[in-house]
């Protein structure tokens, strides 16, 4: 089985509120019908929720009653993304069904307090695909806060211990250094935990790409630990994750699992 995460960078356009790229995620829709593997998606917010979330500052939890519209407002942007993700994958004939984050977990301080890991599998026996999302949910400390889509990956790696977890991102895959600004960054096309915890500690921790980069390093540790292996891989070139699938060689990052 594979869980895949296909980031709000690929599937919209970050800098322009409420921009579904379509083409892109109907290419990734092609992509996953044509390897034809046990998936469970899991999709990121993109423009769709960071925007709203900030500005209602929904991350902290509970501190006024105007944020339970912004709260409302994000779930129902998040939702939108999730129906036009559904119809990519309606058109290219797989059988996607919908599992909404609010609804199905909860949060306490960030952390996973409780998630129907059940109804995942009741969908998965009847070869459906669940689909599920970044979206707003309820924290028990906070009252309110954001699940990522990175949080949910981890969980669900955690309980179905997938053959390996694909990160479709902007990006080819890890590099050592920033390739924005860096001419001599060099690709990383396969590492391990143990070389993973050096190089963040070597990397520069006051640009912005290597942070984005330094939180989703956090996750793959996560999930290394756990023994799995994690690929990230370019979400705006569908044939790669088509490849990466049916196992063939493709250009990406692998973290292998700690054994
Ligand atoms: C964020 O989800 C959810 C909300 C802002 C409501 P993600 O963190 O998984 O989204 P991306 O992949 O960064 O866009």
């Amino acid at each position: 089985m594979f869980i895949i995460k296909l980031g709000g960078s690929v599937i919209t356009d970050k800098t322009k509120q409420q921009c579904f790229k379509e083409d892109v995620m109907d290419d990734l829709a092609e992509a996953i019908k044509k390897a034809n593997k046990e998936t469970i998606l899991v999709h990121g917010a993109g423009s769709f929720g960071h925007i709203l979330a900030k500005k209602y500052e929904l991350n902290n939890g509970y501190k006024n009653d105007d944020q339970l519209h912004g709260f409302s407002v994000t779930h129902k942007m998040v939702q939108s993304l999730n129906s036009l993700v559904l119809k990519s994958l309606h058109k290219n004939d797989i059988p996607a069904v919908s599992l909404s984050p609010h609804s199905i977990l909860k949060l306490n301080d960030h952390k996973i307090l409780e998630f129907n890991y059940k109804i995942f599998n009741a969908y998965l026996e009847q070869h459906f695909t669940p689909v599920t999302f970044g979206d707003v949910v309820l924290d028990k400390k906070l009252g309110f806060s954001i699940c990522s889509g990175d949080l949910l990956v981890m969980a669900l790696a955690e309980y179905f211990k997938p053959e390996k977890v694909i990160f479709a991102i902007d990006e080819d895959g890890l590099y050592d250094a920033n390739p924005k600004i860096n001419k001599n960054a060099e690709f990383i096309d396969s590492t391990t935990l143990e070389e993973l915890e050096k190089f963040i500690t070597t990397a520069d921790k006051h640009d912005d790409v290597t942070k984005g980069m330094e939180g989703k390093v956090d996750t793959i540790k996560n999930i290394a630990e756990l023994g799995i292996d994690t690929v990230l891989v370019n979400g705006n070139k569908p044939e790669r994750l088509y490849q990466l699938m049916v196992g063939k060689d493709t250009k990406c990052t692998i973290v292998n699992g700690r054994k």
